[in-house]
């Protein structure tokens, strides 16, 4: 799968002037939350965005029909990361607009053109971020890359329905493509947002420039401290832990919140994280054993696609539609682990801090 951002130079005068003219171009090029929600079929953009990869496998036998407007080609091209014949790209797309993209690298131009970076509408504004799979030829292949930078998704939209503006100083920890920060800054005196992932500070960077937006993305760890920001909001990157070596990675649902826990935080701040937690058998306060006596609220977070109720670990059937496992392989996996070392149930909580 192809990568963007290495090469890309946000302060050189030819880039910055690209940046400043995509979202009007890709207006005027008819391509916005409501227009890529219709050519897909689905019902609206948070429909859409949460199962990306449905819309586009059903779209599959529709991609001829897709390109011949431009809406339909910049959907096909950023929303299901298609690609198209070169001939057609260069007769449907407005010169301007084919300038920008090549200009940002947002294409790689051949016989066929294939985007390098997916393009999701939302809130009135438009995100970069890796594309989460690509259906270049037969079928959709997943983007499998460690540090793939997400497009706002099911979690995404789970934590932006979760948290509202508070005023003050905003601090998005693992901003990813900038999604929170963003579609909160208006509420919020200041916005910052830090990922451990430089390519998401890049994306976030980009995003904001996109979009108009004020905002500090900078490289950093939330371990780095939380302190002098009024409201803190973090959307966990959560899946149950596998065994097999490397899949786990060092962040769990008990790290992160230990880690939290031992924060130091400006008086009357907020944190909010939203957080998927395998709660073993008889010890349903977990969280709080976690927090080891630090006041705080746990909400259960109406969000389905994320929880694993007790019933399918022991049946050993994952409920259809779950995003925490990766086809009937890993979920025989998951379903496994999570019996063996006595888990009852996984859930999605938000859980709440106080400074
Ligand atoms: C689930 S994604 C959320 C992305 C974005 N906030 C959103 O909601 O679309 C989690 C993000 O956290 C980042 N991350 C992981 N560990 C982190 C850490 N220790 N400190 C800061 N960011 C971290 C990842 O690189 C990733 O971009």
């Amino acid at each position: 799968m192809i990568r963007w951002g290495a090469d890309v130079d946000i302060d050189s005068p030819d880039i910055a002037g690209a940046i400043a003219r995509l979202v009007p171009c890709l207006r005027e090029g008819g391509f916005d939350e409501r227009s890529a929600a219709r050519v897909l079929g689905a019902r609206d953009i948070d429909d859409l965005l949460r199962r990306s990869a449905l819309y586009a496998l059903g779209s599959y036998g529709r991609v001829a029909e897709l390109v011949r407007t431009s809406e339909g080609m910049l959907t096909h091209l950023f929303v299901r990361n298609g690609d198209v014949e070169r001939h057609q790209y260069t007769s449907v797309l407005g010169r301007d607009l084919r300038v920008i993209l090549e200009t940002l690298d947002m294409v790689e131009l051949g016989d066929r053109v294939r985007p390098t970076v997916s393009v999701s509408p939302h809130s009135g504004m438009y995100f970069l971020s890796d594309p989460l799979f690509s259906c270049v030829g037969e079928r959709p292949v997943m983007n499998l890359n460690p540090d793939l930078v997400m497009p706002p998704h099911a979690s995404s939209l789970v934590m932006r329905r979760e948290v509202s503006g508070r005023g003050g100083r905003l601090l998005d920890v693992g901003t990813g493509s900038g999604f929170l920060a963003l579609t909160m800054a208006a509420d919020h005196e200041s916005v910052t947002g830090i990922d451990i992932n430089p390519r998401a500070v890049l994306f976030a960077k980009v995003n904001a420039l996109v979009n108009g937006r004020a905002g500090d993305f900078r490289v950093a760890g939330f371990e780095d401290g939380l302190d002098g920001h009024d409201h803190v909001v973090f959307n966990a990157p959560g899946r149950p832990p596998r065994d097999r070596a490397g899949e786990s990675g060092p962040f769990t649902a008990e790290s992160i919140v230990r880690e939290l826990g031992r924060t130091r935080l400006k008086a009357g701040a907020l944190v909010q994280v939203l957080i998927i937690v395998p709660v073993p058998r008889g010890r349903p306060d977990i969280v709080a054993e976690w927090l080891d006596g630090r006041d705080h609220t746990v909400t259960e977070v109406d969000a389905p696609m994320f929880a694993i109720p007790a019933t399918a670990i022991v049946k050993g059937r994952i409920p259809a539609r779950c995003l925490l496992v990766d086809g009937p392989d890993d979920a025989g996996q998951v379903l496994r682990q999570l019996h063996g070392k006595g888990i009852d149930r996984v859930v999605p909580l938000l859980l709440s801090i106080r400074g």
